[in-house]
């Protein structure tokens, strides 16, 4: 067992790393928006931030279908063009000695039919909607829940994806299970309510992510799959009426079935989308000691560095910074050498070009 602390090497799947520093998955919506291809801004942006090597870095939510989303400016992972496009950024973050991992993103009812192929209907365990209107100021729609059939097609679906990423250079795929998406539309009590095999007992609610997990662990290999998942998460209306033995189920499956797995990683329950530190009562300590392999966590720790760093000496987690790795693209050193960090513009989180994404200084450059 490697020593505990943020600046202490682990090992992810193959790879050593020099630093438990992760650039968490962070929606920023400057691909193409007819093609979802990545661009040479992509590449700018994860080469600077995979620093002086040793690093892992876990790209933005990709759609692994035309069907999975496509938010305008979202990147894909199904087409040439797209796996060619990523290549270049993955060979961008190996010439300085990081690693990347890519996230497999379908959204589930979280999406808009004007997105959809064939203006489709949005799809999900249930024909349960999000309340209200979407962060682009759309009504929300009732998704149509899966037929037990189509299942099997959105499994291959995360197959084909995992392996494009990989052909694409991608060290490992990250399958995003968390904050409100497809694989979570299934796993919470609240939007699920089948009745078949992929419903109801927790088990049930279960057997999505981990079918998805065995399949992309049999397609790309256990040491490049890895999984995101977000417990107590209350993002687009999501509630589970038992969340301990929910995640709790899940993970001692995962811990069962696919221990070598690159790392679990999970979203902390006072995590929120504010600028402010948020707060809960609920903690990920039940799942961390049944996992036990490397485990990376999410949320809120931007705002108390001095917090993740006792964190991690702590627990031996790797912590995904997300606000604060955005605008500060040497962040590991910065943290390193407890130099200031510069202050991030959540107006340019979100699409557009160079501005907010590319040019935030180094530190020298400060
Ligand atoms: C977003 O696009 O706002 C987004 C994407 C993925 C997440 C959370 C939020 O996990």
């Amino acid at each position: 067992m490697s020593s505990k602390g943020l600046f202490q090497p682990i090992r992810i799947g193959n790879h050593d790393l020099k630093h438990r520093v992760v650039l968490a998955p962070l929606t920023r919506l400057r691909a193409d928006p007819d093609t979802h291809v990545p661009n040479d801004k992509h590449v700018q942006y994860y080469g600077q931030r995979a620093g002086n090597g040793g690093g892992l870095l876990i790209t933005e939510a990709t759609n692994i279908s035309p069907m999975a989303g496509r938010y305008p400016g979202s990147p894909g992972i199904w087409s040439k063009e797209q796996i060619e496009g990523w290549k270049k950024v993955t060979k961008a973050v190996h010439d300085r000695g990081s690693i990347i991992f890519l996230q497999l993103w379908h959204v589930g009812r979280a999406t808009h039919a004007a997105w959809l192929p064939n203006n489709a209907q949005p799809v999900s365990a249930s024909a349960i909607s999000i309340s209200g209107d979407d962060t682009f100021g759309l009504a929300n729609e009732v998704p149509r829940a899966l037929e037990i059939d189509e299942i099997q097609d959105l499994i291959n679906d995360y197959v084909q994806a995992a392996k494009n990423g990989i052909e694409a250079g991608f060290d490992g795929v990250e399958i995003h299970g968390a904050n409100g998406y497809i694989i979570d539309q299934f796993i919470n009590s609240n939007t699920n309510q089948r009745t078949d095999r992929y419903g109801g007992s927790i088990e049930n609610r279960a057997r999505l992510a981990l079918e998805i997990t065995d399949a992309v662990v049999k397609a790309v290999g256990i040491d490049k799959t890895a999984i995101r998942l977000s417990p107590f998460s209350d993002f687009q209306d999501m509630y589970d009426e038992t969340p301990n033995d929910t995640w709790g189920y899940l993970v001692q499956q995962l811990k069962a079935n696919y221990p070598g797995l690159a790392y679990l990683h999970m979203v902390e329950p006072r995590f929120t989308f504010e600028d402010s530190a948020g707060s809960s009562e609920h903690n990920l300590d039940h799942f961390r000691n049944i996992w036990k392999s490397p485990f990376i966590i999410a949320g809120g720790f931007g705002h108390d560095v001095t917090g993740a760093v006792e964190h991690a000496e702590k627990t031996g987690d790797l912590i995904a910074f997300g606000r604060f790795f955005i605008a500060n693209p040497d962040l590991p050193s910065r943290l390193q050498q407890k130099l200031p960090l510069n202050a991030y513009n959540r107006a340019t989180f979100y699409g557009g070009g160079a501005e907010g994404y590319t040019d935030y200084p180094l530190y020298e450059e400060a």
